[in-house]
């Protein structure tokens, strides 16, 4: 079988691995194997059964090692390199905390959500806001699509398999649903004191610690009554700009794309790509941002009205986005300052647009950075280099047509990594989360086991 090979370092093996080890198998079991027509999926389903279940059970583990063995010799992966798929086990919460909040119309919403139950799709009118957000939606939908494929993830309905524990609470939809006024007692906060309580009421939780916990929390506001107390989880988010680093750290969290609001340029092959984007740079936004934001009214005064510039308030209303999408299609670059924290849904915008990102915010964190190089295909600069007059411009009309053109190829390379769909695909937002998530397993479980086995206090200060 031909490897599939993935874009990126991760785990080919998997791939390889089940076509050898049909190989192999065939060798051992010549009869069951002689009709030749040997389903992928039984053998799929053989060695998901043979892999999750315990070891030293298993006679034909020995076998299965040696074939994965064989493989790695000649394919030069080492056994390290070789992983299963990530095994995700999903808590039975009430649906009024995740696919509920979708339909008010829902009956039972004490109800978890049923396996074989057809989840809500995500709305197709309004909701703009409260899309850059759901992440927490699509990794969920992910997770309850049960079939096997060359997915990085699977769910698993035994927790004694999991390798992590992903925790169905839509804080972020939560917040845009309940808590906008940010009044004390609003229903948000109501909910994340119960989800609170659940989660650290759960045997999984107390088990670990609840270090391999899985909780999305994009929205900076996301579960901010409850997310200190949850602190030792892995978060999903957006930034840090909201949080104190004993909460939310990139050692432990996983940084995650917005969902783009501006629609992906799929057709986006002009014969001279350079030039027919005629604008320089492009923004269309508010201008008036709390905290790390303040940088837009500065940046206002000075680019403002200069020649090839796009710069301009703007809504997210249908008016504004259609205005957003053709502006930033036929623009060289677009500007992406920091919001109200150092992020925000424009530089994703701007990705999909195949608009080079002119990033302006000093404590912006990217999702993927281990695997992507943003440096090929967006500009970085700091805020004070930013704001001294002219200078931004001149450095924009200062890349040639050669250095533009290879960010804009890059960036047609790179924008699937940032499109969150269902199913999902490889490499796609999702995937390269739980590729993400599955990096940090070993780590978690090194731990675990030691402080299973521990008699004293542990003489290291993790
Ligand atoms: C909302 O839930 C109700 C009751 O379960 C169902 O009949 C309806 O089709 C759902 N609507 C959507 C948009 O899923
Ligand atoms: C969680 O917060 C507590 C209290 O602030 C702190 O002692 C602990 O180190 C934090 N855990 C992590 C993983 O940051
Ligand atoms: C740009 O032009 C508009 C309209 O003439 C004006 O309102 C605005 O103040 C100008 N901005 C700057 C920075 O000069
Ligand atoms: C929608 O956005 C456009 C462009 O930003 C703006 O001119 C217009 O006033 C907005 N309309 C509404 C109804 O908010
Ligand atoms: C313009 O680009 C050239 C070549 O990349 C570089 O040598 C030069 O210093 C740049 N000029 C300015 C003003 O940045």
């Amino acid at each position: 079988m031909v490897s599939k090979g993935r874009v990126f370092g991760g785990c080919v093996c998997s791939i390889v691995a089940m076509g050898a080890a049909a190989v192999g198998l065939s060798l051992m079991f010549p009869v069951i194997f002689a009709e030749a027509s040997l389903s992928k999926n039984i053998l799929v389903d053989w060695l998901m059964w043979s892999r999750s279940s315990d070891v030293t059970q298993n006679p034909l583990q020995h076998s299965l090692h040696v074939v994965e063995g064989e493989i790695n010799s000649g394919g030069g992966h080492g056994m390290d390199g070789c992983q299963q798929q990530l095994k995700v086990y999903v808590y039975s919460f009430p649906r009024r905390f995740n696919f509920g909040m979708l339909n008010y119309t829902q009956v039972d919403l004490d109800m978890p959500w049923l396996d074989g139950e057809v989840p809500p799709p995500w709305p197709s009118d309004g909701f703009i806001l409260e899309k850059q957000h759901n992440v927490e939606y699509w990794m969920m939908m992910d997770l309850l699509e049960d079939k096997f494929g060359d997915r990085e993830v699977i769910r698993v309905h035994n927790p004694k398999q999991a390798d992590l524990f992903f925790v169905p609470f839509f804080s972020s939809l939560c917040f845009y649903r309940f808590g906008l006024s940010m009044d004390p007692e609003s229903e948000d906060k109501a909910l994340q004191e119960e989800m609170v309580k659940l989660i650290l009421e759960s045997p999984h939780w107390k088990r670990s610690g609840g270090e391999d916990h899985i909780i999305p929390l994009h929205h900076p506001n996301a579960f901010r009554f409850g997310r200190h107390l949850l602190n030792a989880s892995i978060f999903i988010v957006a930034d840090f700009g909201r949080t104190f680093p004993q909460v939310s750290s990139l050692q432990k969290d996983v940084v995650a794309p917005y969902t783009h609001i501006i629609p992906t340029y799929d057709d986006d092959n002009p014969d001279d790509p350079f030039n027919s984007r005629e604008m320089l740079l492009f923004f269309q936004g508010t201008l008036k941002r709390k905290d790390y934001g303040i940088v837009r009214t500065k940046l206002a005064s000075i680019i403002q009205n200069q020649s090839g510039v796009h710069f301009e308030e703007g809504s997210t209303n249908e008016t504004g986005l259609r205005q957003a999408t053709v502006g930033m299609r036929n623009s060289k670059f677009c500007l992406d300052p920091a919001g109200d924290t150092p992020s925000s849904c424009r530089l994703f915008d701007a990705i999909v647009s195949h608009c080079v990102p002119v990033i302006i915010s000093d404590k912006i964190e990217l999702p993927f950075e281990d695997e992507l190089d943003y440096t090929t295909f967006a500009l970085f600069y700091s805020v004070e280099e930013s704001l001294q007059p002219g200078w931004l411009l001149s450095q924009l009309r200062n890349v040639s047509q050669v250095q533009w053109l290879q960010m804009w190829n890059r960036l047609k390379e790179v924008s699937h990594h940032f499109e969150y769909q269902f199913p999902s695909k490889q490499n796609d937002a999702v995937n390269m989360i739980w590729k993400q998530l599955h990096k940090k397993v070993p780590a978690i479980k090194l731990k675990f086991h030691r402080k299973e086995r521990q008699k004293i206090a542990d003489w290291w200060n993790w």
